[in-house]
C-alpha cells in the first residue's frame, strides 16, 4: 500500500467552485476551464509543490480529472504541458477521452 505523499493513497478532492482537483490541503492541484457549454474540460495548469514532486502526485490528480471527464461524458483538451507531454505519453489509454475534431459535430 502506498503511503507516500504522492502515492495512490493520497486523497484527491473535486473542488467544483474553483474548477480544480486538489489534495485535501489544497497545495497540489489540477486546474481546468469548461468550454463548449460545459462539455469540454480544458486542463490549463497542474501544480505540485517542489517538495512533493517526482512522486506521481500530478499523475494521481490527472487520473482523477480523466476519470471524472469519462464518467460525465466530457472530453479533455490537454493545454497543460504536463498532461500532453508526460501524462498522456505514459498513459496512452486515456487518449480516448481527448477532445477531437471528429467530436465537433456532436457538441
Ligand atoms: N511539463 C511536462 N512534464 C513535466 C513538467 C512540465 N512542466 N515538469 C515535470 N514533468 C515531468 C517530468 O518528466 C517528470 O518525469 P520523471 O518522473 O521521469 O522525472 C514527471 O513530470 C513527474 O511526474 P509526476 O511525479 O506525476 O509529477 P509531479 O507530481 O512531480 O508534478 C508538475 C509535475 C509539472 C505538476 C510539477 O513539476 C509542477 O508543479 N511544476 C511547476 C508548474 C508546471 O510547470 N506545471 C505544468 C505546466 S501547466
Amino acid at each position: 500500500m502506498a503511503t507516500g505523499s504522492g502515492g495512490a493513497a493520497t486523497k484527491i478532492v473535486w473542488n467544483e467552485r474553483q474548477k480544480r482537483f486538489e489534495t485535501e490541503d489544497k497545495k497540489a492541484y489540477l486546474q481546468y476551464e469548461l468550454r463548449n457549454s460545459g462539455k469540454v474540460m480544458d486542463i490549463t495548469h497542474t501544480f505540485v509543490p517542489s517538495s512533493k514532486r517526482g512522486l506521481g502526485l500530478a499523475s494521481h490528480l490527472s487520473v482523477a480529472a480523466f476519470n471524472y471527464a469519462q464518467s460525465n461524458s466530457l472530453s479533455i483538451i490537454p493545454t497543460c504541458s504536463y498532461i500532453s507531454e508526460t501524462f498522456l505519453p505514459r498513459n496512452p489509454a486515456w487518449k480516448s477521452v481527448l477532445f477531437s475534431e471528429d467530436l465537433k459535430s456532436s457538441i
